[in-house]
């Protein structure tokens, strides 16, 4: 057999990597930290390494310090956010369960297919996008459905809007239904009190908000999840997400489940350990303080912002496109000519706004400095 030559385009690719620096202020992937590359760059153990082992007990106490929960069961699963996300859902979902999405944007919906796909009863309430729900919609659409499962968005990347949980939980007790909750966006950068708001499932990601690479991401399930979970007749319907065998890796037992990749691991080891050298409230404010130097600077510069202030995500800015100009075209140039991403709207929202992001290690003043100059040359105004 002779081996096939490859053909030139490959050819030309086969230069060693050389990639654009860019500032990364779109709806993620945020920049990772240089310290957290450096993490990275480490050498491989073993994934049933006793060093790796003791790596994974610390993810686990650091993400229950990020997301302010005891839950054993909390964990890094070995994939993007959407994996966490098909987590909870495949693990917390039995076919026939009315559960109910609260749809206010692109990952609402989301949440409404992968449900559907693991044979949920689907219900929705909505709202526009960029608005959020009221505890008096969420009591009447729980009153309706009597759903086994209330999930909902706490940061909509699609439209920059912050859902309030307070009191969400006392309602679901009330209605007698579990809690999963995206904070995707949220965590790192927004308050988050999962045990005190009573949520039950959550998942997040790592290139946000954690200021690491995508790949690993964070998922946690409480007690009442879990016992939804021992109690169901059938086998959940994902082999690779099945927490009752992930958690026999991540547990005292130790059994091999997959090979765990093992330097991303290492990346959010570190990622966690900045946050917590930094503080949970301080590493909040500064989300805060940044954002909000953000949105003054946008609107000086003659624009408006989507979402009314006191819903808005530091994390995630949705701007106004001014009618007349192409925002595909402007964030074009800021990529080509500045290297600054950000993001364009999503749905509902496609054509109208603007998306930028200032996550975890980008959020900083000088990247709203930066941005702010570019924006200032390649806008029309
Ligand atoms: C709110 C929300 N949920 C889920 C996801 C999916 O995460 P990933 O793209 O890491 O798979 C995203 C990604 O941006 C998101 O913003």
């Amino acid at each position: 057999m002779q081996t096939r030559e490859i053909n030139n385009n490959q050819k030309l690719r086969l230069q060693p990597l050389a990639m654009p620096q860019r500032l990364l202020l779109g709806p993620g992937p945020s920049n990772a930290h240089p310290e957290i590359l450096q993490a990275m760059n480490t050498p491989p153990v073993g994934h049933l390494d006793p060093a790796f082992l003791g790596l994974m007990d610390e993810i686990q106490s650091l993400l229950r310090y990020v997301w302010q929960t005891e839950n054993p069961l909390t964990i890094a699963v070995s994939g993007t956010g959407t994996a966490a996300m098909e987590a909870t859902i495949a693990n917390s979902v039995e076919p026939g369960d009315v559960v109910l999405v609260g749809v206010a944007g692109y990952f609402g919906n989301r949440l409404v297919d992968m449900a559907g796909r693991y044979g949920a009863d689907v219900r929705t309430i909505s709202k526009p996008w960029g608005k959020t729900f009221t505890l008096e919609d969420l009591r009447t659409a729980l009153e309706t459905h009597r759903p086994a499962i209330l999930a909902l968005v706490h940061a909509e990347t699609s439209t920059g809007a912050r859902q309030p949980l307070e009191g969400v939980s006392e309602l679901c007790q009330e209605f007698d239904c579990l809690l999963l909750v995206d904070t995707v966006t949220s965590l790192g950068g927004v308050p988050i009190f999962l045990d005190e708001w009573g949520v039950d499932l959550a998942y997040s990601c790592s290139q946000k908000g954690l200021g690491c690479p995508p790949g690993a991401s964070p998922f946690t399930m409480s007690h009442r999840a879990m016992q939804k979970l021992q109690q169901r007749p059938t086998k959940v319907e994902n082999w690779y997400l099945d927490i009752s065998l992930l958690s026999k890796y991540w547990g005292s037992e130790r059994v091999y489940h997959h090979t765990a990749p093992i330097n991303l691991y290492y990346a959010l080891r570190e990622a966690l350990r900045l946050l917590a050298q930094e503080g949970l409230e301080n590493c909040w404010q500064r989300h805060q303080k940044n954002a909000e130097y953000l949105w003054k600077s946008l609107e000086n510069l003659g624009l408006s912002l989507h979402v009314e202030r006191e819903f808005r995500l530091p994390t995630l800015t949705t701007v106004c496109i001014p009618d007349g100009v192409d925002g595909k075209a402007i964030a074009r140039k800021l990529l080509d000519e500045y290297n600054i991403e950000i993001g364009g709207g999503l749905g509902e929202l496609a054509g109208k706004v603007w998306r930028i992001g200032l996550m975890g290690y980008n959020s900083r003043p000088e990247s709203v400095d930066q941005l702010i100059t570019a924006l200032r040359d390649v806008l029309p105004i």
